[in-house]
This record gives structure tokens, C-alpha cells and sequence, in this order.
């Protein structure tokens, strides 16, 4: 709810105090964190976010050792009070995280700060979310309609997370994963009428293919419903498959990214901290492919110096990539999430995205490996395709193409 109105304005035993212009349209002040230094969500979606989103799949104890790491609930309080002091109001969970704990926790932390409205929510349905634990689902239940894309998973899973949330409204739902079978058609449609009840504002889709999601949005804009306006998924310097197609795809369809595991799900990390930590999901030591990303990261966070980490240096290059990335940061240390809200400020210069590259470099696959990437992400927009030049020669000029705006 929003703050209620001051009833003593309506009943004033004084006069009011002097009132001038200036006072009514007081411009708002200078953002004291890069936090607070609000983006839109996506061209096509208004709302204001803070520049990176909170990831909520760390608060909670239930998947302790899946993710080598803990947030029991009043550690989970003091996390998220630390983010939103410094003005973070975006928020990603899931209807299963920890088990369904990281939605209860959520929910409650807004509700004691009486601070729903001033969170951008996002939520996802798809995955089979009620207690694995309990013997009932596997001995005594029916859970085949708990999963997947359709109807009656989206309006059980939907119902469930306004209740763990405390809350009779999601900012953002998510399509949490493709599930192959429910028509594009019949999600649409569904998804259209969560928003028009009023219990969802905006559509994402995530870990989904970019033809189904191109495809889905079509469909919505040819029959006036809402499109998705974000991509969320797995986009890290090591793991680059997003600029295939699903970049591109976003930037063509008016959408942002939130990408997930943007610090190499904890793997930016020097090898004697990793050791220290010890790896996610039970991995025992960091791989040669993983120690070659991260020994690029090093050379350039020590010529930036100070306190550059790695992990910092991955997400400046991330944003850097595309001009709509919205970094879904996960953690359980406000030390280093205070770390990466300070990191922000940092801007790679273009010698510097150019060695990650070189170290690292993307291999695009068939068609574009062979007929060339878009020569609006090009220096001087020069076309690497042979055929494209050719239209160079003949107009005697570039082959018209204006260079994308840079990330800020
Ligand atoms: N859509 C999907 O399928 C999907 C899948 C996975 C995740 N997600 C979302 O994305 C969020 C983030 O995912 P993630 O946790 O897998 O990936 P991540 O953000 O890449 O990794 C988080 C890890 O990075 C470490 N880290 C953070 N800042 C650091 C720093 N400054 N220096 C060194 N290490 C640092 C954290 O360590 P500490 O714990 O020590 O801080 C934590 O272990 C999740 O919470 C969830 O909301 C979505």
C-alpha cells in the first residue's frame, strides 16, 4: 500500500506553513549511491529500477549446499535492509527458491517495513514448487499439473507466490523456463489475463529460446496483448551463447536483460579465495577454461587497481555488452554486495572490453560466423560480410548502417 495521506492536513488546528513554488516542485535530490540512480526497466516498460536487481535465490537455509552458502532469515532481513537503504527496489525470487523460503522471506521483510510499493517485484511460476519434502507428492498426490506453462500451473503457482509475498500484485512475472509443450497461443492469452485481473504488471520470460520468445511477442502485439519486456538468463563472460540470438532478439523486440550468474555464479574469484570458499554445487576445483576467464578478469582488475575485484570487472563488461542489462547479483555477503553496488561506477574503456574479447573470444556459430555480425556493433560500421560490402563499393559510402548507443 502506498503511505497513507496525513489526515491532520484535512484537520489543522494552525495555519499552514508558508508555501512557495519552489517548495511544491523541489527538484529531487542528487543519488548519494549508483544505486539510486533509477534506469527504465526496458523500452518497453516504464517502471524505474535501481541498476542491478537483488537475487533472491541466496535468502534462506534450505539449499545450503547447492549454493556453498547460507542466509538464515534474520541474516536475509539485515541483506536486504542493507540494499534497500541504499535504494535498490528491485527484486528477483522465484516460486521455488530455497524451497519456497526466499519468496516467504520476502514477503515478510515488506511487510514489517511497510515497503510493498516501493519494491519492483519479480516473481516466476513453471517450476514444480510445493514442499519436494513431503511424501504426499510423490505417494499420495497428483503433482503432473504443479509444472510447466500451462493454465492450471500458472494460476496455482500465481495464487501461492501473492501469498508467500503478502502482496495482491507481482511487478514483473516470469515464464521461468520453456516447457515444450504449452502452445505460444494459449500463453499468451493466460498471461494477458493475469495482467488485465491486475495481479501482474509486466511479463519476462527467461531461459527460453529466442524464436519461442520472438515468436510469443509477435503473436501478443498482433492481438493487442502485452509482450514479454525481459529476457532473463544465463550471461556471463564465460558463458556467452546469449549473443547469438537472444541479444539480439531483445534489442529488436523493445526488451532489457537480467542476466543471471553474471559474477560466474561465484566462480570470478582468485584461485586461492576459491579454494577458501570452496565451489558451488559440489565441484571440487576450478576448471582450466574457468581459470583462463578469470586470470583475463585479474589482468584487467589489477590495472584498474584500488579495490578492483574480478567479480566487478564481469559486470562492467556484462553492462557494457548491451545498453538494457539489468545484472541479477546473488550473494550472502553484504561486504561484497556492498562492494559491487560501489562497482557500478566502473567503466571499462574500449582497449580493455577489447583484451577480455581477445582472451576470450565468442565464437557465433553459423550464420553470423560466416556472413558476419551486425555492423551496428562494429567499429566505423564497416560490414564484415563480402556481400555487404559490396553495396559499400557501389554507393561509394558505408553501407548506411548507424552505430548502436553505448551502454552507460
Ligand atoms: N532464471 C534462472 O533460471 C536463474 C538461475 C539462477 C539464478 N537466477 C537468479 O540470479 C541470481 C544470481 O544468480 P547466482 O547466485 O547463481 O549467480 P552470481 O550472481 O553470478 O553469483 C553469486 C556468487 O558470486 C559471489 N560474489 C558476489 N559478489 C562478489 C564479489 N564482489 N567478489 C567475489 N564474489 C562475489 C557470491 O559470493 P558471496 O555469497 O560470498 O557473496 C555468490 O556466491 C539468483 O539469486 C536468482 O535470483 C536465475
Amino acid at each position: 500500500m502506498p503511505p497513507p495521506a496525513s489526515t491532520s492536513i484535512l484537520h489543522r488546528s494552525s495555519p499552514p506553513p508558508p508555501c512557495r513554488m519552489g517548495d511544491i516542485f523541489k527538484p529531487a535530490p542528487k543519488p548519494d549511491s549508483e544505486l539510486r540512480k533509477y534506469r527504465l526497466l526496458s523500452p518497453s516498460a516504464g517502471v524505474r529500477v535501481s541498476p542491478i536487481c537483488l537475487g533472491a535465490m541466496s535468502l534462506g537455509d534450505q539449499w545450503t549446499k547447492f549454493m556453498a552458502g547460507k542466509l538464515d532469515v534474520k541474516e536475509a532481513e539485515e541483506y536486504l535492509d542493507y540494499f534497500y537503504k541504499a535504494g535498490g527496489n528491485f527484486i528477483d525470487t522465484a516460486n521455488n527458491y530455497q524451497d519456497e523460503q526466499s519468496e516467504m522471506i520476502v514477503g515478510e521483510w515488506m511487510e514489517k517495513r511497510g515497503i510493498r510499493d516501493d519494491i519492483v517485484l519479480a516473481t516466476k511460476f513453471t517450476t514444480f514448487f510445493p514442499n519436494r519434502h513431503a511424501q504426499q507428492w510423490t505417494e499420495k498426490r497428483i503433482g503432473v499439473n504443479y509444472v510447466g506453462n500451462a493454465k492450471k500451473s500458472l494460476k496455482h503457482s500465481l495464487e501461492a507466490s501473492l501469498k508467500k509475498l503478502r502482496t495482491d500484485y507481482i511487478d514483473l512475472l516470469y515464464v521461468h523456463w520453456w516447457d515444450h509443450s504449452t502452445s505460444i497461443p494459449e500463453l499468451m492469452q493466460n498471461l494477458a489475463e493475469v495482467v488485465r485481473s491486475g495481479n501482474v504488471l509486466y511479463l519476462g520470460v527467461s531461459d527460453t529460446p529466442a524464436w519461442v520468445v520472438a515468436q510469443a511477442n509477435e503473436y501478443a502485439r498482433a492481438h493487442a496483448l502485452p509482450q514479454f519486456v525481459v529476457f532473463q538468463g544465463l550471461y556471463n563472460y564465460a558463458v556467452r551463447d546469449m549473443e547469438r540470438d537472444i541479444i539480439p532478439m531483445c534489442r529488436n523486440n523493445g526488451m532489457s536483460i537480467a542476466p543471471w550468474g553474471i559474477m560466474g555464479q561465484g566462480q570470478f574469484k582468485p584461485a586461492e579465495d576459491l579454494a577458501k570458499k570452496g565451489l558451488r554445487g559440489g565441484a571440487t576445483e576450478q576448471s582450466a577454461a574457468n581459470k583462463k576467464i578469470c586470470d583475463a578478469l585479474e589482468e584487467v582488475a589489477k590495472e584498474i587497481g584500488g579495490n578492483t575485484k574480478l567479480a566487478h570487472v564481469g559486470m562492467a563488461w556484462a553492462r557494457q555488452m548491451y545498453s538494457a542489462t539489468f545484472p541479477i547479483l546473488g550473494g550472502t555477503s553484504i561486504e561484497h554486495l556492498q562492494s559491487n553496488i560501489n562497482a557500478l561506477s566502473l567503466t571499462l574503456t574500449d582497449e580493455q572490453m577489447a583484451k577480455l574479447d581477445k582472451a576470450a573470444p565468442f565464437d557465433h556459430g553459423f550464420p553470423t560466423g560466416l556472413f558476419g555480425v551486425d555492423p551496428r556493433l562494429l567499429p566505423e560500421q564497416s560490414p564484415q560480410s563480402p556481400l555487404l560490402l559490396q553495396v559499400c563499393i557501389s554507393t561509394w559510402h558505408g553501407a548506411g548502417h548507424v552505430k548502436y548507443p553505448k551502454a552507460v
